[in-house]
């Protein structure tokens, strides 16, 4: 969807102050655009919202991990989402506070938890028995005590797409609902664990609020359960999931979104901690792309572009719609095509029926891809992976360079 910080100025379309053709024509594409005017916006309208309470939104790295983003949100006062060691050492590499980290993810290694008590991280998300086991061994054996609080699942439908549905009983994430007190009082006899608080994460790009107060109404009930057994939590940490437009979805805005949540938490005063990703970067990115061919056909016509599903993933892996705009609005005829890469699969679409005015060499932006963008991308087909750009008023800064064919094979040998 267009933002006020991608608009037509001159039937140019622009980042903020810079045209879009210069930034093509600089650093060639596909090249992921974001703009730094529109991240703050977002973040800010979380930190005003929760004016008042204590807080720390923690921005999940999975969304867009560039360290580039990661740095306009820690200058902001962020703290981070992490669910790797990888996303750990990107958010020390920007200048982010260990201190305000949170570790989530159902699969953490010995390894990246060992890491993760050497920089001090504020919390570990846990999210099975086996977890909790593990993380009170190996925080033991370099003498230290992790803070924890468990995610639980709390059985709600999320009423999104099916691959991006996390708090149902069916799915892999958290503790059962039903286990959750048993696993605090097991947790509370492991020496070298604190309990600090309790989690929950129930999908992504919701739309409505209702799932959310759903969630926060049933982990109410456990905190209040725990607080009767003198197990006081000191955070409560809602997770992420707040969905973004697309094309026509009404998601709530921010400050309703946390209005929701602030009286469903009823005059509670633990801090709360989310855990935002896309609302914070979806519509602060997109992906510009070059048209190479026109490919007129029998039932369709194609538009084949320089991007592809390995550039952004989520139109092949979710059917996922992202508006396709052109850089300039030129005059050649209206027609309607399937956007397409060069991959071979049938599954490389970036759009299906779309309107456009092109002729080969236009430019076009694919809108909405800050999240789950470049930080899903591949190498499929040995395409180097796109340029990212940040733009800041008038000024353009290369934040990610083009990855080049040698990169991607410097680790492979012959075997002679
Ligand atoms: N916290 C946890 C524990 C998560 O698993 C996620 C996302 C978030 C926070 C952030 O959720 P958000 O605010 O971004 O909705 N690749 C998919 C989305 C996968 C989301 C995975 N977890 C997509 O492109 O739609």
């Amino acid at each position: 969807m267009m933002s006020k910080h991608f608009h037509y100025l001159n039937n140019q379309l622009h980042a903020e102050q810079v045209p879009l053709e210069k930034i093509a024509s600089l650093y060639g594409t596909p090249c992921y655009v974001y703009s730094r005017a529109a991240l703050t916006e977002s973040f800010r309208q979380f930190s005003d919202a929760l004016k008042g309470r204590e807080h720390l939104i923690c921005y999940a790295v999975k969304a867009n991990a560039n360290l580039a983003v990661l740095n306009v949100f820690a200058r902001l006062g962020a703290g981070f989402d992490i669910v790797s060691g990888g996303e750990l050492q990107r958010v020390l590499a920007a200048g982010g506070d260990a201190g305000k980290v949170v570790f989530s993810g159902v699969g953490k290694t010995r390894d990246e938890m060992r890491m993760a008590l050497e920089a001090d991280i504020l919390c570990f998300n846990v999210e099975s028995a086996a977890e909790l086991a593990r993380l009170n061994e190996v925080a033991g054996s370099m003498g230290k005590k992790a803070a924890i609080s468990l995610r639980v699942n709390p059985d709600v439908d999320a009423k999104t797409h099916p691959y991006i549905s996390t708090g149902l009983k069916q799915n892999k994430f958290g503790v059962a609902y039903t286990d959750a007190i048993d696993l605090y009082r097991k947790a509370r006899e492991m020496p070298n664990l604190k309990i600090t608080g309790m989690d929950c994460h129930i999908g992504s790009q919701l739309t409505e609020t209702s799932p959310f107060i759903a969630a926060v109404e049933k982990v109410l009930w456990l905190v209040d359960e725990l607080a009767k057994e003198g197990i006081e939590l000191e955070h409560l940490d809602l997770g992420g999931g707040l969905g973004i437009c697309y094309s026509d979805e009404t998601p709530p805005a921010i400050s309703d979104y946390i209005a929701a949540l602030l009286s469903a938490l009823k005059g509670r005063t633990q801090k709360l901690i989310l855990e935002p990703g896309r609302v914070l970067v979806g519509n602060a990115g997109l992906l510009l792309t070059t048209v190479e061919y026109i490919k007129p056909g029998e039932e369709k016509n194609f538009a084949i572009v320089d991007a592809a599903m390995n550039d952004l993933m989520r139109p092949a892996l979710y059917d996922a719609y992202h508006e396709i705009l052109p850089v300039v609005r030129e005059e050649h005829e209206m027609q309607t095509y399937e956007v397409v890469g060069p991959i071979c699969e049938t599954g490389d679409f970036l759009g299906h029926e779309r309107e456009l005015a092109i002729a080969p060499q236009s430019k076009l932006a694919i809108m909405s891809a800050g999240a789950y963008g470049m930080s899903m991308s591949s190498n499929y087909n040995t395409r180097p992976r796109a340029a990212e750009v940040m733009v800041d008023g008038d000024s353009v800064h290369l934040v990610r360079e083009r990855e080049t064919v040698q990169q991607l094979f410097a680790g492979e040998k012959i075997v002679v």
